[in-house]
């Protein structure tokens, strides 16, 4: 009995969230009116918001279709592909008749590539077993549709259909974090509880979808990660996060300058805002806050996990034909990172290989796994080493090229393979351009094309033709490859996975 009695009160005690972390009623008023006319004023304009006419259903596509993409991706990032998918599919009908091959392809680039085949397999779901009707409540879009988690659903709902229900993503965490001064691990379950009620209690009912999206709005331009723009917060009266560095950096304790000093001290009923009573509250910072960080300490960064080290020799093979050039690319797995994507042959090799250890191991996978003869092979070099960030691999490539004359039966139809065998084939440079391929192996083709382009010149020394190369290619190359200086061309690139 004793036991269970503690274990109750241990569990009510990790809920504690003491009052300032919440909002009255007046201010929530006064939060919607803020930020809806900021939003009537200041929103971007985003395709996704001039769908035209009165049919909710194409709304909801639509809304569906972006908030898919805008997960873990910049909304400037999205425009693009959005705009291509819906000229492409512009109903949810038109999708439901596409393949997975389609969507790979118009996705690809975009990264974290599950999410098209999400979307195509709820677009069957709703044409085939919901009548071609996308759910209407935030509730039954996330228990009805795959890969639709409560955030999606929220952002459907609210903006499509009207429910008032609030959302919850990166930016909102950071806005609801520095509003209410909440410095816990935005990660733990407490917390996100707390931010989903927030997030909920505060939507304006009459203009849930404008609600939300000036909130998101407001993150991702005013309330930014790093450099936020405070002066230009519409929301800075109801910001706790800079009250209290507001307070903070006026103590003297703090040494602060003397321009600051000179500002009248905060009220006591304006400290009294800003300092948590609730003993063992589990939504406040976990120690003091860092003046010199100042908003910035809100939401507080759980500690990322290590990213796991993976290095890939990648080479690409080009048949030269007397017409044009052709490439071998091979497709990944259905399941796993970078599913059905297709990419240059690759494979992993241990950190430390030696160059020829690492041909050798090529030329392995090439002859024994695709059942190519390399019998004509008439250059092959090193081309650079790059370093493509995933969200939790580090990946380095150690990208080379090979040329070799056309091959007779070089085992690339699909009638020669074994089940074992990879699907492979040889694209020209324009399928290449077109087919489902990894970001990673745009990236290794344009290092491979700058080069190129430089030494038909024939002028450059091996180093320099990587460093300056083509200047129009080079500075493309340059826009996502920092150079570092190693005895290989050591590049580093950021993005999906
Ligand atoms: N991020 C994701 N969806 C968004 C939206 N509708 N408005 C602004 N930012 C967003």
């Amino acid at each position: 009995m004793m036991k269970k009695a503690s274990k109750i009160k241990s569990i009510s005690e990790s809920q504690v969230r003491g009052p300032i972390h919440s909002f009255s009623e007046t201010e929530i008023k006064s939060l919607r009116k803020k930020l809806l006319k900021w939003y009537d004023a200041n929103k971007r304009d985003l395709p996704w918001r001039n769908i035209k006419g009165e049919d909710t259903n194409h709304k909801a596509y639509a809304i569906w279709v972006s908030e898919i993409m805008c997960q873990q991706t910049q909304v400037a990032t999205v425009i693009d592909y959005y705009n291509k998918w819906m000229k492409k599919w512009p109903t949810l009908e038109s999708l439901s008749n596409s393949s997975i091959e389609e969507v790979r392809e118009v996705w690809a680039g975009l990264g974290y590539y599950s999410r098209g085949q999400r979307l195509l397999e709820g677009a069957l779901k709703v044409q085939n077993e919901l009548d071609g009707q996308i759910p209407g409540t935030a509730e039954q879009l996330q228990k009805k549709l795959p890969g639709v988690g409560r955030y999606t659903a929220g952002a459907i709902a609210s903006i499509s259909f009207n429910e008032a229900t609030g959302v919850v993503d990166g930016n909102v965490i950071r806005v609801l974090a520095r509003l209410r001064m909440i410095g816990a691990d935005f990660t733990s379950k407490n917390v996100m509880a707390a931010m989903w009620d927030l997030a909920n209690a505060i939507v304006d009912p009459d203009r849930p979808g404008d609600f939300n999206q000036s909130m998101m709005e407001l993150g991702a331009t005013v309330c930014t990660p790093q450099a936020p723009q405070c002066n230009t917060c519409p929301v800075q009266s109801h910001c706790k996060a800079i009250k209290q560095m507001d307070h903070l950096t006026r103590d003297p304790a703090t040494k602060l300058t003397k321009s600051i000093l000179s500002q009248p001290p905060l009220k006591k009923e304006e400290i009294q805002d800003i300092e948590c009573a609730a003993d063992g509250c589990t939504l406040c910072l976990d120690g003091p806050p860092d003046t010199n960080l100042g908003v910035m300490n809100y939401p507080r960064k759980p500690k990322r996990k290590p990213l796991r080290q993976q290095i890939h020799a990648v080479c690409i093979v080009e048949r030269q034909l007397s017409q044009e050039s052709e490439y071998l690319v091979v497709q990944r797995p259905d399941t796993g990172l970078l599913a059905g994507m297709w990419e240059f042959p690759s494979i992993e090799i241990a950190e430390g290989i030696s160059p020829k250890k690492m041909r050798n191991k090529m030329d392995d996978y090439l002859k024994g796994t695709l059942n190519m003869t390399l019998k004509n092979v008439q250059k092959r070099r090193h081309i650079c080493q790059f370093v493509h960030m995933f969200s939790h691999i580090q990946q380095t490539y150690e990208l080379e090229t090979m040329i070799i004359e056309e091959e007779e039966g070089d085992g690339c139809e699909r009638s020669q393979e074994s089940e074992d065998t990879p699907h492979h084939q040889w694209v020209s440079r324009s399928a290449f351009e077109n087919q489902a391929v990894s970001t990673g192996m745009k990236k290794a083709f344009e290092a491979y094309n700058g080069r190129a382009i430089t030494k038909k010149s024939g002028k450059k020394s091996k180093k320099s033709e990587m460093e300056n190369g083509n200047a129009a290619k080079q500075r493309k190359l340059d826009s996502y490859f920092t150079k570092k200086e190693e005895k290989t061309s050591r590049y580093f690139t950021k993005e999906d996975s």
